[in-house]
């Protein structure tokens, strides 16, 4: 018999002893559950299998199912009719607006829950531009006071935390300080702080038909080359007020995660976004991989990678599982 002391596997020998030794553990409080809001029919989204546009009741209804599941958090997005786009994203500060309407609905029916908004002009924006157009230029500064205000008015509404996903340089400085004059102290900040002009946002554009009309996001979205600059956005947004910063997408970035968790002392949050969702599904119902394993090994990758909070379509079957 070969004399071998040291053998690595006596720690996977049982499933008991593989629990004892697991490094990262994933469960139903990590994970916050992305929902597409219409004011129309419930429709399927065509690239994600098992989403949908959901209308404000069924947001409710499934929400409610979600924080039973022990899913702690919710992010909304508005699908909205083109009839309701302009260049300045005004439908964005309708105290009415179907976003305001649903917040309120939910932190009535289900209070404990923590309702997260996004802050961006894309939805609303007949440019389908996180920003304001100018001569085919996105105008930084002329949006931010566009984005405070759609922040506010969300907060107004009962959001607990907004998510400021356009990606403009000082956002996060003038959704602070718009909330703070009003008196929305506690109303925390979720900054999508190193988020990348990737590919992987298709199926989320095709749900809520906002790809941008012109153009690209290349200058305000992160190049998919640069990880040190994920650092500097980082930063700037925890010194701008960021109680929470993300890095977007999940799996291709594990590095920029792993290290912007290193580099900063705030919460850190990943979104395995529309594209990396719609790839494990296509695969799996051709019969090419098992999604759910896929799935669940996915998210415990982008935990162990070093995110405290996950924002995934799957939370739900996730969370059913665990
Ligand atoms: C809009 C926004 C996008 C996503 C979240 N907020 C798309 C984009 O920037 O074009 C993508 C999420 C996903 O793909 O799941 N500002």
């Amino acid at each position: 018999m070969a004399r071998l002391p040291i053998r690595p596997r006596r720690n996977r020998k049982t499933e008991a002893v593989r629990g004892l030794v697991r490094e990262t553990s994933l469960g139903p409080k990590d994970l916050i559950w992305p929902v597409f809001v219409t004011d129309g029919a419930r429709t399927p989204v065509a690239s994600m299998p098992g989403v949908f546009r959901l209308p404000r009741a069924d947001v409710v209804k499934e929400a409610k199912e979600a924080w039973k599941l022990g899913i702690p958090a919710v992010a909304l997005f508005p699908a909205l009719p083109e009839k309701l786009k302009d260049p300045l994203a005004k439908e964005s500060v309708n105290p009415k607006g179907l976003l305001q309407r649903t917040v309120r609905d939910l932190k009535e029916a289900v209070p404990e829950l923590c309702v997260i908004t996004d802050v961006a002009m894309d939805p609303y924006s007949s440019d389908g531009h996180d920003g304001v157009v100018r001569d085919g230029r996105i105008v930084n500064d002329e949006t931010l006071e566009i984005l405070a205000a759609m922040a506010a008015s969300q907060a107004e509404a009962g959001a607990d935390l907004v998510a400021p996903s356009d990606m403009m340089d000082g956002r996060v400085a003038a959704i602070r300080s718009a909330l703070d004059e009003r008196g929305f102290t506690d109303t925390g900040i979720l900054a999508y702080s190193a988020k990348y002009a990737s590919a992987f946002y298709g199926p989320f554009r095709a749900a809520l038909d906002s790809a941008p009309k012109h153009g690209d996001k290349k200058t305000y979205q992160m190049d998919p080359a640069n990880a040190r600059e994920a650092i500097r956005e980082v930063q700037l947004d925890v010194a701008e007020g960021a109680d929470i910063v993300m890095v977007k997408p999940a799996l291709p970035y594990l590095d920029v995660l792993a290290r912007v968790r290193d580099a900063v002392n705030v919460p850190v949050a990943a979104y395995h976004v529309s594209g990396e969702y719609a790839m494990a599904k296509a695969a799996g119902q051709l019969g090419w991989l098992d999604a759910d394993a896929v799935l669940m090994e996915s998210l415990v990758a982008i935990r162990r990678a070093g995110a405290d909070m996950i924002l995934t379509y799957a939370a739900r079957e996730i969370a059913a599982r665990l």
